[in-house]
């Protein structure tokens, strides 16, 4: 008998998805561009099961039951188009291809497109949680051909992490719809991840703790509802961690350098194009440029001095580091929320008609960004679907209104003692220009006007207008 489902790339994901697809009852085929690698999986991982290897692509489609359920887990670009291209030869209509990678989301429209115009039917779809999630079971978000998604239903479900309320999968919307969430996703995750660095610098440098002490403190904040989170745990893991050389921190050892594979940047793109601000995640993209500069930074130590650091109060360990905890919690709600606006924006003018609260729903388990929040953000959607900005939501402004002068009192210590904290700033400018209801931009509109005759409008009279400011 034919396989229920087929997959295209035996990297540690490809074989961790079909292990997971496996052990849920769907018998696989997999193929890979080197077949060695097809048979190392088959008589190694893969040995004992409902999985078989095909030596070609058209063996492979002939493994397939139809219509032919294919996942492809490649590297995003020019791969994936070559792979489709290669493939569709011996496909027929109503087979689907599923890309589980990171691909860029308008290179999924127009896949979406082309391949529905010949009849097949095409998802883009995320896929967090990495190698231990895609075994155990990933937070998956899949868009496209609301058909193909029909056929796969029954898999996804199985394979998703399960969370209170259902399986961590649900259809996001039509074409690039499922890898624009998953952007939004990731750029909220470097938000996150800059957030928690940030915090760490200044327990290591305004208070002088180890590893270990930090670890409590990151323990005692996974124990609250604002911070628990998959993000906040494994920091602990990591500020733990002894270097088995010398038993000293680990972390202390690595190169503060850090990389990037797009998707922050994509989400930087996305917002700075459809007008959106995310300033706390664009502060952790570049925390990321800026810290790669590293010869330069050194170059700059050497020349202005390095920051002489000022003691302020970022709290201690018997009140869990608040203010340090308020600052962190409102950054990582700004993260969300920034990410959660950009995707309003991106859903009114793609129309894909997100659903919001389904999708605070399936990032709440699996993915890098679970926590316990995203229960809060859910139902702040699901009580007003049309909420523009999580800020407005009234446990939100609540927290807001109760952490914002630790935040504020973190963000002044830090600046006098020289150290940099990018998202906890920029999150304070963003919480503070939300509250201020005329900012200065009349001037920016009198100036625009004057070299320019751009004019501007008027808050005491209708129409627009133009002065000779230079008489
Ligand atoms: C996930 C992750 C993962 C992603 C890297 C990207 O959700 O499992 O987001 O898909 O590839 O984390 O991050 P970098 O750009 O930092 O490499």
């Amino acid at each position: 008998s034919k396989a229920h489902f087929g997959l295209i790339g035996l990297g540690v994901m490809g074989e961790n998805l079909i292990l997971n697809a496996e052990r849920n009852g769907f018998s696989s085929v997999v193929y890979n561009r080197t077949y060695a690698k097809t048979e190392a999986f088959l008589a190694g991982r893969g040995s004992g099961k409902q999985i078989i290897g095909a030596t070609s692509l058209q063996d492979f489609v002939n493994k397939l039951e139809r219509p032919r359920r294919i996942l492809m887990m490649i590297k995003a670009g020019q791969p994936i188009d070559d792979t489709i291209n290669a493939i569709s030869l011996y496909l027929e209509e109503g087979d689907l291809l599923i890309d589980g990678g990171n691909s860029l989301y308008t290179d999924t429209e127009r896949r979406v497109i082309e391949l529905e115009q010949k009849r097949f039917g095409y998802i883009g779809m995320g896929i967090s949680g990495g190698a231990k999630g895609a075994l155990e079971g990933p937070s998956m978000m899949p868009g496209g051909t609301r058909q193909a998604y029909e056929d796969v239903k029954d898999l996804l479900y199985k394979m998703a992490a399960q969370v209170e309320d259902g399986p961590c999968v649900a259809y996001i919307g039509p074409r690039g719809a499922g890898h624009f969430v998953k952007t939004v996703h990731n750029g909220i995750e470097y938000g996150i991840e800059q957030i928690l660095a940030e915090a760490y610098d200044l327990m290591k440098r305004v208070d002088g703790m180890n590893g270990e002490q930090m670890a409590k403190i990151l323990d005692a904040w996974n124990e609250t509802e604002e911070l628990s989170s998959y993000l906040v745990e494994i920091t602990s893991a990591c500020l733990k961690t002894k270097d088995p050389g010398d038993g000293s921190d680990l972390v202390e050892k690595i190169v503060d350098k850090a990389g990037q594979k797009g998707t922050g940047l994509w989400t930087v793109i996305s917002a700075l194009e459809m007008g959106v601000p995310v300033p706390t995640i664009y502060a952790s993209l570049n925390g990321r440029v800026m810290s790669s500069m590293k010869d330069e930074r050194t170059l700059g130590e050497s020349i202005f001095g390095g920051p002489i650091v000022l003691p302020f109060d970022i709290g201690n360990p018997s009140n869990n580091m608040q203010p340090l905890e308020d600052a962190c919690v409102l950054a990582c709600m700004a993260s969300y929320a920034q990410g959660l606006a950009l995707l309003v924006e991106a859903s009114r003018l793609h129309e894909y008609n997100l659903n919001m609260s389904s999708i605070a729903q399936i990032w709440k388990g699996g993915c890098i960004i679970r926590s316990r929040l995203l229960k809060r953000i859910q139902d702040a959607y699901t009580s007003n679907p049309s909420l523009t900005n999580l800020v407005f939501d009234p446990w939100f402004t609540k927290q807001i209104n109760k952490r914002l002068p630790g935040l504020a009192s973190v963000v002044a210590g830090a600046s006098k003692a020289g150290i940099p904290t990018p998202c906890f700033s920029a999150t304070l400018d963003y919480i503070n220009s939300y509250r201020t209801s005329r900012l200065p931009q009349n001037l920016v509109q009198a100036m625009r006007d004057c070299f320019g005759a751009h004019t501007y409008e008027r808050i005491d009279q209708k129409g627009n207008f133009h002065t000779e400011w230079i008489q």
